[in-house]
């Protein structure tokens, strides 16, 4: 089964239509930015020079999420709709260019990558790829590794940079193992929209990164509506990444923006230079650990290893 645009119509496309454009949108947000800290943006690079970033401006004083909000149509164990593995890209094309583009400058070359509901390919640029594999070898130390976090077993032992693979269930158990510190970084390609306990998943997620990492939530407008929190189906797409940047927030990440890597309006190319159909929008909600306590380098329990 494949994932659904969901909405069909991206809000992005209906603010065109009224002359509005997400930019202009978010401006209004500048304004706030001052109440986050002023250290480092995730990584002190630019992005894709096409990419605007926009600042996430703290909008509530408490988590604003109730229960409802995280209930799902299917409430059955995750395990059993992700035991058969979907050897299928979840973006177009052209969103996995621009995510390696994105990764290209936004990601570290050393250290520990999580990519976190991980499956069998992680979008990583060739260069990263590279030293992800090589590193993998024993004995030939690049100084970079990729750790995968998913639910279908086949899917991650696919994958061809994951140095680490750990099967969890994170809406069962929101813990990061602790064998995982430090990492350098985190990237969750289209998959947030799956998480029951957000907050837990990410507050784990921030103790376990060294201070000054980052966390890369990618997001675009398809998903598996019945495996979808509730409130992701009902609100817009801006609203959604207010939403992930309140996840950020209250799990105590700071310096988030949100880089709109594309608008999803441009056309998708087709057989002899003709032009249809629409391109699927990208979003990174990210942040960055600037300070507080980080874990111990304690063995994690009750996750297999593959
Ligand atoms: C739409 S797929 C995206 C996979 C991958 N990130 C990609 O871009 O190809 C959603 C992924 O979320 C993961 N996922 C969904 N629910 C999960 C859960 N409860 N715990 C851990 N991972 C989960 C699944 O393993 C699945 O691979």
């Amino acid at each position: 089964m494949m994932p659904i645009r969901f909405p069909c119509t991206p809000a992005t496309r209906k603010l065109a239509v009224l002359g509005i454009s997400i930019p202009a949108l978010f401006s209004t947000m500048a304004a706030s930015r001052s109440a986050q800290s002023s250290s480092t943006s995730p990584t002190d690079k630019a992005p894709t020079p096409s990419s605007p970033i926009h600042p996430y401006p703290p909008r509530h004083k408490a988590f604003p999420y109730t229960p409802r909000d995280f209930l799902r149509r299917d409430e059955s164990d995750d395990t059993d709709f992700y035991t058969q593995p979907r050897f299928v890209t979840h973006i177009d094309d052209n969103a996995i260019r621009l995510l390696r583009e994105y990764y290209a400058v936004n990601l570290p070359r050393k250290g520990r990558i999580l990519d976190l509901c991980s499956s069998w390919i992680s979008h990583f640029p060739k260069e990263l790829e590279e030293l992800a594999i090589v590193g993998k070898d024993e004995g030939q130390e690049t100084g970079l590794e990729v750790v995968g976090l998913g639910m279908n077993k086949k899917e991650l032992a696919a994958n061809p940079i994951l140095k680490i693979s750990i099967l969890q269930n994170l809406n069962v158990d929101p813990t990061i193992p602790a064998s995982l510190f430090p990492l350098d970084a985190t990237a969750c390609v289209v998959s947030i929209d799956y998480l029951t306990k957000p907050l837990d998943v990410l507050s784990s997620l921030l103790q376990h990164t060294r201070t000054g990492g980052s966390v890369h939530l990618i997001i675009s407008n398809r998903c598996f509506p019945t495996k979808a929190v509730g409130r992701w189906l009902r609100v817009s797409e801006e609203e959604r990444l207010r939403m992930v940047g309140d996840y950020l927030w209250f799990s105590g990440w700071r310096n988030i923006e949100i880089v709109e890597v594309c608008d999803g309006r441009g056309q998708a190319p087709r057989l002899m230079g003709m032009f249809g159909g629409g391109v699927d929008p990208l979003w990174v909600v990210r942040g960055v650990k600037v300070v507080g306590k980080e874990v111990g380098k304690e063995v994690g329990e009750g996750r297999s290893e593959l």
